[in-house]
């Protein structure tokens, strides 16, 4: 399954490393912030190392610090050179619009082979204009572009055709997921991947009628288990093969509250 975790927390990458189903890790400083990482860059680079230890070989995208092109450069030298599984994320452009992203960009992809995530895309305008620059990522937000009003499936679907149409190298990324339907509904417009968070993730698992199942499941497996003894030497003629227990479908389950889950 095309999945990517957006997370910097050890413990959740593990858990679903484990599993086999994500193929990859993203970040990013706020992602950082929240799972505990101080210390600026140091701090940034020393979580890097270890989730990129962890994943390897799969690949973990880690963001700069900084919208200075000179540092976006240093930073991106450093975080490749750390492991080879690093993908260095960088910002289409400067938080007033500033333009030099797409030469930094240009420069890490063309000239020193790092390997580059441009990231807070919202539009295919500019996954395009990130592909074109060299970008082996192009991360378009589609929970932010649906809460700006627009439908992240017609941006997903035109990326995806032009990067196509273009023979561009770069790989669709969508974030900033919502709900659990986003995930199939933006891989079927054609993303190559979407990053989902933990908590995501696990109602993605987990299902209220497959518990009630997986319970009935089980109570029959322990009712079994105590008839045993007196049942299982009756002739097939005489079991008491009870029609009307037989389940054909679960009831309606009861929708549970998040806090409530078990
Ligand atoms: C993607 O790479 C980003 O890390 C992330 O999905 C952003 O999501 P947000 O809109 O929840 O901040």
């Amino acid at each position: 399954m095309p999945i990517f975790l957006d997370s910097g927390c050890l413990k959740e990458i593990e858990k679903y490393l484990k599993m086999g189903i994500i193929r990859g890790v993203t970040t990013n400083p706020t992602i950082l912030l929240k799972d505990g990482v101080t210390g600026g860059m140091k701090g940034v680079r020393a979580r890097s190392l270890e989730i990129a230890r962890l994943i390897d070989p799969l690949p973990l995208s880690v963001e700069v610090t900084t919208n200075d092109p000179l540092q976006m450069r240093l930073q991106a030298q450093e975080l490749a050179a750390m492991a080879a599984n690093i993908i260095v994320k960088i910002t289409i452009h400067g938080p007033n619009g500033e333009q030099q992203n797409l030469e930094v960009i240009h420069e890490l992809e063309g000239e020193r082979g790092i390997r580059v995530n441009v990231t807070a895309m919202m539009s295919a305008q500019q996954c395009l204009l990130a592909a074109m620059a060299g970008a082996t990522y192009v991360s378009l937000f589609g929970g932010r572009i649906a809460n700006m009003g627009y439908n992240p499936c017609e941006e997903i679907t035109k990326v995806r055709k032009v990067l196509d149409d273009f023979n561009l190298k770069a790989k669709i990324v969508i974030g900033s997921t919502r709900e659990v339907l986003n995930v199939i509904e933006w891989l079927g417009a054609g993303a190559h991947f979407v990053t989902v968070v933990p908590n995501l993730l696990e109602v993605m698992i987990v299902h209220p009628y497959s518990k009630e199942t997986v319970r009935m499941f089980l109570a029959d497996a322990a009712r079994m288990e105590t008839r045993f003894d007196s049942e299982h030497l009756i002739p097939p003629e005489e079991q008491n093969c009870k029609k009307e227990e037989t389940v054909i479908a679960p009831s309606k389950p009861k929708l549970v509250p998040q806090e409530q889950k078990d």
